[in-house]
């Protein structure tokens, strides 16, 4: 890949102190005895996940699914192939999808039909970040930790070409950080339940 280079548009301060916030609305929104199973989208969530499980003060279980929408490119093709599958059952499990960024929302809405067909108790989704101005589909996530216009972003799990995923803050290919991004948290009652 050559290098484009990368301008920070959220520091890891930034993320920190978003993702907090994100675990704060999601302890409120569960009885405190709730174990939340949390399932992550690799690759790109495995950051998030790992910050958001440590912050959450609440018991959780942790699973893995691998798909793969984008493969070297920077715009999602929108075919959703399963490259990994679960490797524990939904059902009953209060599930708490974590997923790193919502684009299309052909990812989300293939994750979430896949999961609803395990019969969890409940459902509900928790995004980094989001792009509603690419939206394909009528798909909002639960939790959004921020909004933001439409930039391919790398860092913090997510990568470009496989690189770049190290990066302990957001950035974005190239460009200036120059974003309408915005800092809301939206918390719909879509999905909310299996
Ligand atoms: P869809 O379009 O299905 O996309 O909502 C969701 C998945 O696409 C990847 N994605 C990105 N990856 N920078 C990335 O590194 C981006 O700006 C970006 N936008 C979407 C990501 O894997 C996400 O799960
Ligand atoms: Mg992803």
């Amino acid at each position: 890949m050559a290098d484009v280079g990368h301008t920070v548009l959220f520091s890891a301060d930034q993320v920190k102190d978003r993702v907090s916030g994100l675990a704060a609305e999601i302890r409120r929104a569960y009885p405190a005895d709730t174990t939340l199973h949390l399932v992550t989208i690799l690759k790109g969530g495995f950051v998030f996940l790992a910050d958001l499980a440590r912050v959450l003060d609440r018991p959780v279980t942790i699973d893995f699914v691998a798909v793969s929408s984008y493969g070297a490119a920077t715009r999602s093709t929108g075919a959703v192939r399963l490259r990994q599958d679960l490797y524990l059952p939904v059902r009953d499990r209060d599930v708490l999808v974590v997923e790193d960024i919502i684009d299309t929302g052909e990812t989300l809405a293939w994750i979430l039909k896949h999961l609803r067909a395990g019969g969890p108790r409940s459902l509900r989704t928790v995004v980094l970040l989001d792009k509603p101005s690419r939206r394909k589909l009528d798909i909002e996530a639960d939790y959004v930790g921020f909004t933001i216009s439409d930039r391919f972003v790398v860092g913090y799990g997510l990568d470009h070409d496989e690189q770049l995923r190290h990066l302990p803050y957001v950035a974005v290919l190239g460009g200036s950080s120059t974003d309408t991004s915005t800092n809301v948290s939206c918390q719909t009652t879509r999905g909310a339940s299996g």
